[in-house]
């Protein structure tokens, strides 16, 4: 039977979220995604002059089709929610219906309900600075953006995902050990991403048969990595120090999504599950 996944966070082909996308979309699934408003233009002119389609080849040949795009914002759960400057914005002014309880309903309205929701964004804007430099707007920034953003999405769609239904983020380990540089407090984001998904398992799971479950990606050179500023030296100190020393691949993510969404993982729900290449067990660098 075809089953339905909305996709937040996907704006280009190098992320994680365009891996799972397509890894849901083998397995059979149509595709939705949500796009941050500022990249909306240049991620839909893109998909419309073909500038994806070698990225968007399936195993089996065929081009993923993208259903439909959203415009979202996912720190703003509705229209009350938005300041002035962002509305007269003119990114923001060109689209409508773009925060978390309008994409909700306008999913409602066109597809009347899906199977998997996955949240694949974070943003910290002081991401660069220590956490002893971040200021408390920072902070809170990222923590809204990148944690209370999968609290407002599940709660805004799960009405409309199907028992037996699945939900899916990204973490990164930065959350439970210290990895110098993921600063801004993306570190406590992660943190609280993963509590949340605990208790969100149990929440979702007792009220509405939906599964809960949060993958700790190992790193990848994805947009917002780049910004961060690191990411090649976390390439090659995995490569140097995990037990499988081979560059991480996107789709080996967007696979372990794949997996998590089906039946064939019925019984998982409030895990975090490691797609790191084991780097996550080590006591030390080798
Ligand atoms: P990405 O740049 O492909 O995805 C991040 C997306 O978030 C972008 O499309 C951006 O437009 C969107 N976004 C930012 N603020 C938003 C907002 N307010 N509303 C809606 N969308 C917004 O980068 P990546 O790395 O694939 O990130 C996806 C997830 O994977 C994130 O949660 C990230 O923390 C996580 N992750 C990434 C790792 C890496 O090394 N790249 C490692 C572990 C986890």
């Amino acid at each position: 039977k075809g089953r339905r996944a909305f996709i937040a966070g996907v704006a280009d082909d190098n992320g994680y979220g365009w891996a799972i996308a397509k890894s849901l979309a083998a397995a059979g699934a149509e595709i939705l995604v949500g796009t941050w408003v500022p990249a909306l233009n240049i991620f839909e002119s893109s998909l419309r002059r073909g500038k994806f389609d070698d990225s968007r080849l399936l195993p089996d040949g065929s081009l993923m089709d993208i259903a439909k795009v959203y415009p979202l914002d996912a720190v703003f759960d509705n229209l009350e929610d938005v300041p002035e400057d962002i509305k007269s914005n003119k990114r923001y002014a060109g689209s409508s219906n773009w925060t978390v309880q309008e994409v909700a309903d306008s999913v409602k309205k066109d597809f009347g309900s899906i199977d998997v929701l996955v949240h694949s964004l974070a943003n910290g804007p002081e991401v660069t600075k220590p956490l002893l430099e971040t200021s408390r707007k920072g902070y809170l920034a990222a923590l809204s953006a990148s944690s209370y953003s999968y609290v407002s999405l599940l709660k805004h769609f799960l009405p409309i995902i199907n028992p037996g239904g699945s939900s899916i983020s990204l973490t990164y380990i930065a959350s439970e050990r210290i990895i110098p540089g993921y600063g801004g407090g993306m570190s406590s984001a992660k943190a609280a991403l993963e509590s949340d998904t605990r208790v969100l398992a149990f929440e979702a799971g007792r009220k509405n048969k939906i599964r809960v479950n949060t993958i700790s990606a190992g790193p990848l050179r994805s947009r917002a990595a780049k910004a961060i500023g690191f990411i090649d030296m976390m390439i090659d100190y995995s490569i140097a120090n995990a037990p499988l020393q081979k560059e991480l691949s996107a789709d080996e993510v967007g696979n372990t999504a794949a997996f998590l969404a089906s039946p064939l993982a019925s019984a998982i729900t409030g895990a975090v599950i490691y797609v790191d290449n084991g780097l996550n067990a080590m006591g030390v660098g080798v």
